[in-house]
Formats: structure tokens, C-alpha cells, sequence
């Protein structure tokens, strides 16, 4: 069982990559610090440098994979900014690595995937308004506009707002690009995967260990009790949408952690607009170059 993996070296994501090694899993991981491969880790995973933030390094990465069938794909890596920031390539950063950055290195490893092989990308439920979270909600999943978002008349003017409307509208293209490519990339099972609020995890890092970690103390006390969650949980039910026999057959299924189960819900009004979709994956492969 061969799987290739993002947002393996850190939170829920490296719990998920220790139960995968843990299940014999032959699994490479990609790394912004390869050196700096985590203990827990050990010598039990093949480690690549990836960073996200350019596509070529999208593209280094998926070249040095090599040939070989790859069994799972799990797309887990993903940030949070407290500033606004732009990607190597020029792109809002947040939309950079957690959306296009994972589209490119699903594109590039389509004709590599095994039949039947699972492709899980991490989305989240602040990409539904209906969810009523912190994070600001998505307005839009216009790829043009969420990377440039200086031509986005829907743009928040507000630095913590547009932070957060990057990040939740970043989750939501998670979402549709599972749903799209379940469509464009048949016989593969395709899902989304959202953890629930799971504190403790670096992903507000940004925002300094202080805020950080108060953030981790009060949230869980002001949601909702099921839509919070802790690292062995999220990360547990991650590596089972990898390896686990019921999740073998998904169409672009969106899978939500609820109190201590994962379920399959219908994702937002925005996530299941399929003209939308489509449109995301085209305008996605004109904006990493595809054709
Ligand atoms: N925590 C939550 O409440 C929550 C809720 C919903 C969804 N999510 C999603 O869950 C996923 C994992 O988040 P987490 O909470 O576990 O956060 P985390 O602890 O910060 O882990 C994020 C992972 O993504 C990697 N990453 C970030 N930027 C990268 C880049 N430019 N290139 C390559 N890798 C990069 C990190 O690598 P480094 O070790 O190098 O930093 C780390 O492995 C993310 O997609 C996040 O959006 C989290």
C-alpha cells in the first residue's frame, strides 16, 4: 500500500501518518524541512522537501515520487495567516497552498493513482455559513478572484475578516475540487474530510503562541459540543479514509466529524453547485498552467 501525503509533520496530520506507518503503510510524505523529519516519525516514512507556496516545488515533488502505482493520496497540508500574504507565484498565499498547490499535485499524480486509490483532501466546516463558525464564511469559489483578491469587489477590507474568508474560501475549493475530480477522475475513490475544530494543532501559528494557544483554551468551550475535536480523533478518522475497507468507494463524498463519529453530510448550498465546481477545476488548471 503506497501512500503520498501533505501536512504529515505537524497536528492531526502526523497522528494520521503514525497510524498509517503503524498499519505498514509504505508512505512518503512531503516536507517543507525534510531534515527535520519528526521523531515520531522515525525512519518509518520516505521523506521529500515540498513547500507549497510554489508550484515548482509542486512539481519537483511530484517528479521525485518516481514511477509506481500510489494506492492513497491524502491532502491534508494546509495554514491559517493573520496577515495577508502572496505565494511565489503571485497568488493569495492561503488560496496558493491549501487550494491550488493540491490541485496541481492531484493533476500531476492522476495518471499515477492505482485503480480504485483514495484521494482525501482536507477541507473544513468553516466553509459552510450555515455552520455559523468564527471563521468568516466564503462568499465565492472564483478561483480568479480568490487569487487575486485586489479584483474581488466581495473582498473583506478588514485584515482578521479577509485572513479568514481566504482560509474558509481555500476549504470550500477543497470540497468541490473532491466533488469535481470523483467526476473527471472516474474510478478513484474521491472524498473530502472535514476535522472539526481541533485545537492544539499549529495551524494558528500565525497569530503568535500566545493568542495561539488561548484560542485552543476557549474555543472548544464556545462551540458547539460535537464540532470539537482532538488530534488522536481527527487524526485517527483520517488515516481510516485512507485505509479503512468502508471508505473504498466514495464519490466525492464530504465526511464531517461529529462528536466521536465521522459522517457523511451534504456540504454547503456554494460546495454543492456542480456548474461551480466545474468551473473551479478549469479555472484552477488555467491558473497552474494545465491545459
Ligand atoms: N485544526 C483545526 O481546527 C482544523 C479545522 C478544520 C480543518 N483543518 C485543516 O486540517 C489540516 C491540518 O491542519 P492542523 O490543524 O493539523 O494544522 P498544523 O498543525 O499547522 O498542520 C498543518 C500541516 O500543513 C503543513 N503545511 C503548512 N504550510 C505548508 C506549506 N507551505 N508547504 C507544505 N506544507 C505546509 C504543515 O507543515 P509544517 O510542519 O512545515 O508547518 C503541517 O504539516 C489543514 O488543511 C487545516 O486547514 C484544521
Amino acid at each position: 500500500m503506497r501512500i503520498v501525503m501533505t501536512g504529515a509533520t505537524a497536528g492531526f496530520g502526523l497522528y494520521a501518518a503514525e497510524r498509517l506507518a503503524d498499519a505498514g503503510a509504505s508512505l512518503t510524505i512531503g516536507a517543507r524541512h525534510p531534515a527535520a523529519r519528526p521523531p515520531a516519525l522515525g525512519g518509518r516514512v520516505a521523506v521529500l522537501p515540498l513547500d507549497l507556496d510554489a508550484l515548482a516545488n509542486v512539481r519537483a515533488f511530484a517528479a521525485a515520487l518516481g514511477e509506481g502505482p500510489i494506492d492513497a493520496l491524502v491532502l491534508n497540508a494546509g495554514l491559517q495567516l493573520a496577515k495577508p500574504a502572496t505565494s511565489a507565484d503571485g497568488f493569495e498565499r492561503t488560496f496558493a497552498v491549501n487550494h491550488l498547490a493540491h490541485y496541481l499535485l492531484l493533476r500531476l499524480l492522476a495518471p499515477r493513482l492505482a485503480p480504485g486509490a483514495r484521494v482525501i483532501l482536507t477541507g473544513s466546516g468553516t466553509h459552510d455559513p450555515a455552520e455559523k463558525t468564527p471563521v468568516t464564511p466564503p462568499v465565492h469559489a472564483d478561483a480568479d478572484r480568490l487569487a487575486y483578491p485586489g479584483t474581488d469587489p466581495t473582498a473583506e477590507s478588514r485584515t482578521r475578516q479577509a485572513c479568514f474568508r481566504a482560509y474558509s474560501s481555500s476549504k470550500l475549493c477543497n470540497i468541490m475540487t473532491a466533488r469535481e475530480a470523483a467526476k473527471r477522475l472516474p474510478g478513484l475513490s474521491v472524498m473530502s474530510f472535514d476535522p472539526g475544530y481541533v485545537p492544539h494543532t499549529g495551524l494558528g501559528r500565525d497569530n503568535g503562541p500566545i493568542i495561539a494557544s488561548l484560542v485552543s483554551y476557549i474555543l472548544p468551550l464556545i462551540m458547539k459540543r460535537d464540532r470539537s475535536s482532538t488530534i488522536p480523533r481527527s487524526g485517527q478518522f483520517l488515516a481510516d479514509l485512507a485505509l479503512a475497507p468502508q471508505y473504498a468507494a466514495c464519490n466525492g463524498d464530504y465526511w464531517s466529524v461529529r462528536g466521536p463519529a465521522l459522517l457523511r453530510l451534504a456540504p454547503s448550498d456554494l460546495a454543492r453547485d456542480d456548474a461551480a465546481c466545474a468551473r473551479l477545476w478549469d479555472d484552477s488548471a488555467r491558473l497552474v498552467d494545465l491545459a
